[in-house]
């Protein structure tokens, strides 16, 4: 069997509920996965995972969850060769250039761990509407796909 981690950063609930829909997903798609908030996760915690997905809110110009930033160093810093990951989080439309930079930031860092995008990065305006639930759901689809070629 597969296994996922989940890992979300919130505070209105928006990336809480996009990655209740990946790990729904992920579970009806025959993954155990376990869905944790960044700041109790520990970032070692993935090496035991096949999939790893973060589901980020960016803040301020552009910023990362303050709560997060430790599991972000850490993320960068780990050796995580054969894994599949994949980033689907919310941000605002309203800020322009610095839309969703989380999701492209935490890309970033699974690609500095040498981990392997499974699917396209997902940004979501705001709360995931039936649209967005089809994107994840397609999100988590390739990530299983990715992982059983892999
Ligand atoms: C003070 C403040 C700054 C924000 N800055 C950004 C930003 O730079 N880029 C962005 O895409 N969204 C920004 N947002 C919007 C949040 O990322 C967005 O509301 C997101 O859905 C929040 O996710 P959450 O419900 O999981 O907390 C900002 C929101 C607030 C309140």
């Amino acid at each position: 069997m597969l296994t996922a981690q989940v890992v979300f950063a919130t505070i209105t609930g928006n990336n809480e509920d996009i990655a209740d829909i990946v790990t729904e997903k992920l579970e009806e798609l025959g993954c155990q996965v376990t869905e944790t908030e960044i700041s109790q996760t520990d970032a070692t915690d993935l090496q035991a995972a096949d999939i790893c997905v973060v589901c980020p809110y960016t803040y301020d110009q552009g910023a990362l969850p303050d709560e997060g930033l430790d599991f972000y160093e850490d993320l960068q810093a780990l050796d995580l060769t054969g894994k599949v990951y994949g980033v689907a989080g919310s941000g605002d439309t309203f800020y322009g250039d610095d839309y969703n930079v989380s999701v492209d930031k935490f890309a970033a860092a699974f690609q500095q761990a040498h981990a392997t995008a499974g699917a396209p990065d997902v940004k979501i305006n705001l709360s995931p509407d039936q649209a967005d639930v089809q994107r994840l759901d397609a999100f988590a689809q390739q990530l299983v796909t990715s992982c059983q070629k892999h």
